[in-house]
């Protein structure tokens, strides 16, 4: 049975003071569900959040990390760093990550062996862009995606990892994937993973859906088989907005 997750990606937002409030009021909404929660905040913020979730079912995630384990890397962050403080899920290989910080599948590969290594639960992101989508290429990226970021790494990491389908094109647009784009693609990741490992695999791991995912939209994505929660990022910012998703 997989249990789903629903993590919310804060991306580059609030203070320290307004992700404490945050959880402050998260915590009083906060119902437990069969589904799991995770809040993936801002460095920073990690430890006053790791303390506030201590005594909760919440889990807290980071966004990014460094592939080494230690070394003359300024201004990086280390997985165990991370793990020291309570951090049980991190992003890895965010699409605004590899546009922006120019990540690569080989750094996104190196940043998912670490995880493993440190005993912290990755979240690959994965999905293609628009023009992608409209030459018909996006099943071809995405396999292509899996598997170069899943290179040389185990059967027994991958199944208790979480892949999240996002869609470039969804992501901070307010034009979701319809819930059967959604679902063909996180069908088509599980097969993928059943060729790539076997079908004991494929069907132990979690494979999300990100992109627009609202309280009047969740619903409909989040019933279909083959998609086992979602990651958030707008409709996280706020705590009553966020719950209602959980509580889908
Ligand atoms: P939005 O939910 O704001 O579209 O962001 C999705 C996302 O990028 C989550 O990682």
């Amino acid at each position: 049975m997989r249990i789903p997750l629903i993590a919310g990606n804060w991306k580059m937002h609030k203070t320290v003071s307004e992700a404490v409030e945050f959880v402050s009021e998260f915590r009083k909404l906060y119902k437990d569900t069969d589904i799991r929660a995770c809040i993936c905040a801002p460095f920073v913020q990690l430890p006053a959040l790791s303390e506030m979730l201590k005594d909760t079912d919440i889990k807290l995630g980071a966004q990014n990390l460094h592939f080494a384990e230690k070394g003359a890397f300024t201004g990086e962050i280390s997985a165990d760093m991370l793990r020291e403080i309570g951090v049980d899920y991190c992003i890895i290989g965010h699409s605004e990550r590899r546009e922006y910080f120019a990540e690569t599948d080989e750094s996104v590969n190196l940043k998912l062996k670490r995880c493993f290594e440190a005993e912290i639960t990755p979240i690959l992101c994965v999905g293609e862009n628009e023009s992608e989508r409209d030459a018909g290429k996006a099943f071809e990226k995405v396999g292509l995606q899996l598997s170069l970021d899943l290179s040389g790494i185990p059967s027994e990491d991958v199944s208790s990892m979480v892949i999240a389908y996002e869609p470039i094109w969804a992501i901070g647009t307010g034009k979701n994937a319809t819930p059967e784009q959604a679902e063909e693609m996180c069908g088509f990741i599980r097969c993928v993973i059943e060729g790539l490992y076997d079908e004991f695999v494929a069907d132990e791991i979690i494979i999300q859906y990100g992109g627009s995912v609202k309280p009047d939209n969740a619903e409909e994505i989040l019933n279909m088989p083959n998609i086992d929660g979602a990651l958030v990022g707008g409709a996280s910012l706020e705590p009553a907005n966020f719950m209602k998703i959980i509580d889908f």
